[in-house]
């Protein structure tokens, strides 16, 4: 699918989101935050669920634990523009309140078409929500930054999970861990482009 056809396929399921009235959390929320980037991105950050600014702006990451995640991407050379961000929830839950299972289940499909169109190389989950929907189980203290090979629907993923920017900015700590985790990132994108190139020499 060449560049063109992913836009087109990402502004047709914004708009099915935006039409979609049995999404939870939508009568409260001001704007829809489907996510943005480039639609042939190779590397898909998801996060939790849009806060205040977030939900003023209709777009992801745009408040404090966005200006972190845009140092991070600063600190491994990587524009913005060239990623994809999105989140497990597009609607901001009141008080910023954690999401609910069955909230996350109801955003689940448009969020996997996203993954389908865009065909990301690797998947940066940002806090346990988005981390659990691709490595149930496991505790995020343990596997951060630890890249898991996951089957994506058939596909090959790499997955990557991170502590959430907004946990960074309340430990100095953790703000150290997640720095540390993004100087991995560069490399994993070029692995998984050399194993997809030594597949098609295959062919
Ligand atoms: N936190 C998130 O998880 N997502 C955003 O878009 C903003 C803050």
């Amino acid at each position: 699918m060449v560049d063109e056809e992913k836009l087109i396929r990402l502004r047709e399921l914004k708009k099915k989101m935006w039409e979609d009235t049995t999404l939870p959390l939508r009568k409260s929320a001001t704007n829809l935050v489907f996510g943005e980037g480039d639609p042939d991105a190779k590397l898909f950050f998801l996060g939790e669920s849009p806060g205040y600014w977030e939900d003023q702006k209709g777009r992801p990451f745009v408040g404090n634990a966005g200006a972190l995640l845009n140092q991070l991407l600063y600190s491994i050379k990587l524009p913005r523009e060239e990623v994809f961000i999105t989140n497990v929830i597009c609607y901001r839950p009141p008080e910023n309140r954690d999401p609910f299972p069955e909230e996350i289940e109801a955003f689940a499909p448009y969020i996997d078409e996203m993954i389908e169109v865009i065909k990301p190389k690797v998947i940066v989950t940002l806090g346990r929500f988005s981390m659990a929907k691709f490595i149930p189980g496991v505790k995020i203290t343990v596997v951060h930054g630890k890249p898991h090979g996951v089957d994506w629907k058939g596909t090959k993923l790499t997955v990557v999970p991170m502590f959430h920017p907004a946990a960074a900015l309340r430990s100095g700590e953790v703000l150290r861990q997640i720095k540390e985790d993004f100087l991995k990132l560069p490399e994993l994108v070029i692995d998984s482009e050399k194993v997809e190139v030594r597949q098609m020499n295959l062919v």
